[in-house]
C-alpha cells in the first residue's frame, strides 16, 4: 500500500469515526422545535451558532465571566459557553433572537 493511499484511508477512518460520534439532538429554540448534530463535547454556544444559525449568541471569554453567551434554558439564564449541547436535549432554549418583536 502506498503512503498516499494509507494516508487517505486513515483520513477516511477518522472522518467515519467523527461522523459516528456526532449525535442528533432536538430542542426548542425560541419556541420552535429544532434538531441538529453535535459532537459529544461541543459547547451549547457553538452548537447554537454553527449548527442552528442562532448567531445572536456571542462568545467572548468562554469562561463564564463576560455573559456574551447568555441564553435562557427552561426560563433560567445560563452561560451557553459552560454547557454542553447534549445537555440541551429536550430543553427550551431562548436566545436574543427570541426576544425580538415581529416588525409591524
Ligand atoms: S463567553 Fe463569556 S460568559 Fe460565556
Amino acid at each position: 500500500m502506498s503512503k498516499t493511499t494509507k494516508g487517505a484511508e486513515s483520513g477516511e477512518a477518522a472522518e467515519v469515526m467523527q461522523r459516528q460520534e456526532r449525535r442528533r439532538i432536538t430542542l426548542t429554540l425560541n419556541g420552535r422545535e429544532r434538531s441538529g448534530y453535535c459532537e459529544p463535547r461541543e459547547l451549547l454556544s457553538d452548537f447554537l451558532r454553527h449548527e442552528l444559525g442562532a448567531t445572536g449568541t456571542h462568545v467572548g471569554c468562554e469562561h463564564g465571566v463576560c455573559g456574551a453567551c447568555t441564553v435562557r434554558v427552561d426560563g433560567v439564564a445560563a452561560r451557553s459557553c459552560l454547557m454542553l449541547a447534549v445537555q440541551a436535549e429536550d430543553r427550551a432554549i431562548d436566545t436574543v433572537e427570541g426576544l425580538a418583536r415581529p416588525r409591524g
